[in-house]
């Protein structure tokens, strides 16, 4: 299958998604995206309108809230089937959040817990994608990615995503797995890095999805963008046809904007 450069995205599985997606981290508790989002209904509407608009890949994680955004999104966009139909989620393991602190932990053993979790939270059996959020620095990434792939063998998700990583790291997963999208801070914000920008267009030969977090340059713990919207998603979806942006919002206008980014590109 051909990917559509300007619009669509195909995962090396088959799967299509949007190139304009939705990242839902910012639907949780304020400060430190900690506990259930105040709005619980202003969320719910906003995922839903983001359903209507096309944006179909919602990225979220268990740390959020945690667990608060992955039940959020379940209440907004589970359908009566029990399915999620035409929308396309990824959640994330391995990271641990309390009130005051936050850990990493990619352990075989946490990371199968997380994904448990994920899936009770998500009320569903099987996740489209499921990342390695944050390598913790003890655990090798291979030990990490080898007990995602037992649970992709059982179906409980679908494909495999790494965050946070190398391309060293990216390249010892491999070999136990194959990986379908890579998640790292990248913004036209941000200062250039060229080991970074040699990783984009090296995941793109190998098919590889590159999504952006904080597309907008946001800090993640505070409220605001850093540049144009507008000009930074343009940017990004003409930067590399596997780059997927999941830009943040908490109101509906500036999903709205966002997600007409993928009509305006050309402009
Ligand atoms: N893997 C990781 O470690 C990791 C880390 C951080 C984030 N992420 C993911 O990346 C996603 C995006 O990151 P992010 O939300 O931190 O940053 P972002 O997308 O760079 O920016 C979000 C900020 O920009 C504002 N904004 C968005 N659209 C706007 C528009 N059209 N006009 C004006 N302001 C606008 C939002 O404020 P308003 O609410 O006022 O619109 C929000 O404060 C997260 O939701 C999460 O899924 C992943």
């Amino acid at each position: 299958m051909t990917n559509n450069q300007n619009t669509t995205f195909t995962f090396l599985n088959g799967r299509t998604v949007n190139r304009i997606g939705y990242g839902a981290m910012r639907l949780t508790g304020q400060p430190r995206n900690f506990g259930p989002y105040a709005d619980w209904q202003g969320g719910i509407d906003l995922l839903q309108r983001a359903r209507d608009l096309g944006v179909t890949h919602i990225d979220t994680a268990r740390a959020y809230g945690p667990h608060e955004n992955e039940k959020l999104i379940a209440d907004a966009l589970l359908a009566e089937d029990g399915t999620y139909g035409d929308m396309f989620i990824a959640s994330k393991g391995g990271v641990e959040k309390s009130a005051t602190s936050i850990s990493r932990d990619t352990s075989a053993a946490t990371m199968k817990r997380h994904l448990e979790e994920s899936l009770a939270s998500l009320r569903t059996g099987n996740i489209d994608l499921y990342y390695v959020h944050s390598p913790d620095g003890v655990t090798p990434i291979t030990e990490s990615v080898a007990a995602l792939e037992e649970m992709r063998q059982t179906r409980k998700i679908d494909m495999i995503g790494l965050s946070n990583v190398s391309r060293v790291q990216v390249e010892q997963a491999l070999k136990v797995a194959p990986i379908a999208a890579v998640q790292n801070r990248y913004s036209p914000a941000d200062a250039r890095d060229d080991e970074l920008e040699n990783m984009i267009d090296w995941l793109n030969e190998q098919g590889i999805a590159f999504v952006p977090h904080g597309p907008l340059g946001a800090n993640p713990m505070k409220q605001g963008a850093a540049v144009d919207p507008g000009d930074a998603l343009r940017t990004l979806l003409a930067r590399s046809p596997n780059i997927l942006a999941i830009p943040g919002t908490t109101t509906i206008a500036h999903l709205e904007d966002n997600a007409s980014a993928l009509e305006t590109q050309h402009a």
